[in-house]
């Protein structure tokens, strides 16, 4: 199957309600950051958590890729973050189901998040990824980013937009 099919049978969506969706949204996240959990909460509890601040700080930053009903992938990011006394904005989660992977899902939705925040007149879209998620990495770069600095065992990119 081409990627231009894939996208056509992918269909992002903003989530309306967290708490509904929790249950299919940990497991997915889990199931996303096998072999990455330095970089993830592993705790349900603490997952759950997590998921309640990404959607409290942007409610409208939180999209889903769906094929038909399933969820498998989402982004979370916030239109009014601030970085350095600037604006960005700011991405803060992107998972995609192992299963599905390759496909352009993640890269949908990261331009979806890119058309959220050029309406809201951002000029610039930051993130943190872990210093050994290669793959992360290099989607990002495909997408523009550049490396800004480190801090610890994370990353700094941004892109202007
Ligand atoms: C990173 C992640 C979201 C990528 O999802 P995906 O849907 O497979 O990515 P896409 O298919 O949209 O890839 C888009 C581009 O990035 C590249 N890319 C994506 N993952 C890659 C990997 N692991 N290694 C190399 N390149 C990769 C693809 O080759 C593709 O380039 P192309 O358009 O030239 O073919 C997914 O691997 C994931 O959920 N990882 C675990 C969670 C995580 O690390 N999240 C990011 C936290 S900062």
């Amino acid at each position: 199957m081409t990627q231009t099919q894939v996208e056509s049978k992918i269909k992002i969506e903003r989530l309306k309600d967290v708490e509904s969706l929790m249950p299919e949204l940990l497991k997915l996240y889990i199931k996303s950051y096998q072999g990455l959990e330095e970089y993830a909460y592993t705790d349900p509890s603490s997952i759950r958590r997590y998921f309640r601040w990404l959607f409290r700080h942007d409610p409208q930053g939180f999209f889903l890729a769906k094929d038909k009903n399933r969820i498998v992938g989402f982004i979370a990011v916030d239109a009014t973050w601030i970085s350095h006394g600037e604006k960005v904005g700011e991405i803060h989660e992107l998972a995609v189901d192992p299963d599905q992977r390759g496909k352009g899902i993640a890269k949908m939705l990261i331009e979806e998040a890119f058309r959220y925040f050029k309406n809201k007149g951002l000029k610039k879209s930051g993130l943190w990824v872990g210093e050994h998620n290669r793959g992360a990495q290099h989607l990002y770069r495909k997408l523009g980013f550049e490396e800004c600095y480190t801090k610890g065992i994370w990353i700094r990119m941004e892109k202007k937009l």
